[in-house]
């Protein structure tokens, strides 16, 4: 019954899900001792689609590992401790999701854990380019605005960059509009869609609540409630938690379902969409998040931008040079580094 409905949970939208054409999927995660790479791994290793978990991290990963192993499902579990494990960790890997570096405490901004993280992301990248340069790797560390061009650079420094294969992780962003909307309009969150576009920080958080499926209406207080509920729904998870960290649980929840959504692509499932962070033409921001159709190798194709009402194209407006300077701090990082 539990196993049931985490998959059925992790596994939202996998309509179309066929065990006939299931390959085998090594997925690592970096970080895999913390609050959030922990109850990640533990999400994965339910999952039937993942045949081999790797967990890296600097410190107990072989007692996270020892411990998984013991669940009754069929995947591979193996733990690889520190940075001379790093390669071995990462090798055949087919996925690579990182929730490794520090996170927030209260009054802190996303911004605030560059200095730690960035170092962080660029070695795990570095290792990636190394051990698995066509895995496709989602970065949930942040700030996500800022590691994704570091990761992305990290990888072109070292020749083997493919864009299609490099995404910064905002569904949680998504699970929480679906949640907060579904709620608002008295309809089961499972069964509700908000795209929700831009980056992954305060304004650059851009919910489209013109587009929802199904579709709501509510009126324009309400529309700006929600929207800036959605845009700081990270910092009521770090101020409840009063110096305890920011969302984990229901970040592994959203990291598992973007894994498992790589997963089914790779597989051969066809019609996986999801919203997420990527290099990006779609507006003047170089990175940008929209609805993704994943495939074999990534991002199939960029489905663009959503139709935006007034509201929203402001909020875009707002969004843009933010985003610009995150991204401008990432590369300078990177050339500097
Ligand atoms: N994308 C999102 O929506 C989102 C949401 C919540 C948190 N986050 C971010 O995720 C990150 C992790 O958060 P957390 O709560 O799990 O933190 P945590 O401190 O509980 O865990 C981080 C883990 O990373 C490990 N680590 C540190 N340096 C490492 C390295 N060089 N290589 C491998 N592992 C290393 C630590 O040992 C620790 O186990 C933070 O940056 C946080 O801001 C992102």
């Amino acid at each position: 019954m539990f196993a049931r409905a985490v998959k059925t949970a992790a596994c939202q939208g996998a309509k179309n899900f066929s065990t006939t054409s299931q390959n085998n999927v090594k997925v690592a995660v970096c970080g895999a001792s913390g609050g959030i790479g922990q109850p990640l791994s533990l999400l994965l290793k339910n999952s039937p689609l993942v045949t081999e978990l790797s967990l890296y991290d600097i410190v107990h990963t072989p007692g996270v590992a020892a411990d998984l192993s013991h669940i009754e499902t069929q995947s591979k579990v193996t733990g690889y401790n520190g940075p001379e494990n790093l390669e071995k960790a990462l090798k055949g890997a087919d996925i690579v999701i990182i929730p490794a570096g520090v996170p927030r405490k209260p009054g802190m901004t996303r911004d605030d854990l560059f200095n730690t993280n960035a170092s962080i992301v660029r070695d795990l990248a570095a290792g990636c380019a190394k051990a698995c340069p066509k895995a496709l790797i989602g970065i949930i560390s942040n700030p996500v605005n800022s590691t994704v061009p570091i990761a992305c650079d990290t990888l072109q420094k070292a020749g083997v960059l493919d864009p299609r294969r490099v995404f910064g992780v905002s569904t949680l962003d998504i699970v929480r509009a679906n949640t907060f909307v579904g709620e608002a309009a008295g309809v089961d969150p499972q069964k509700m869609s908000v795209p929700v576009i831009g980056g992954h920080s305060g304004v650059t958080i851009i919910p489209v609540l013109s587009q929802t499926k199904p579709g709501v209406n509510f009126p324009q207080d309400k529309i700006t409630a929600l929207t800036e509920r959605i845009q700081e729904a990270g910092t009521e998870v770090v101020k409840a938690k009063a110096g305890a960290g920011s969302a984990t649980l229901s970040m592994a929840y959203a990291g598992a379902r973007f894994a498992l959504a790589l997963a089914r692509a790779m597989n051969g499932e066809q019609n996986v969409i999801e919203c997420a962070y990527v290099r990006s033409d779609v507006t003047e921001s170089k990175y940008f998040a929209t609805p993704l159709l994943l495939g074999k190798n990534g991002l199939e194709k960029n489905l663009g931008l959503p139709k935006l009402n007034a509201y929203e194209q402001e909020l875009l407006k707002k969004a843009i040079p933010e985003l610009k300077k995150n991204i401008q701090k990432g590369e300078e990082f990177v050339k500097k580094n």
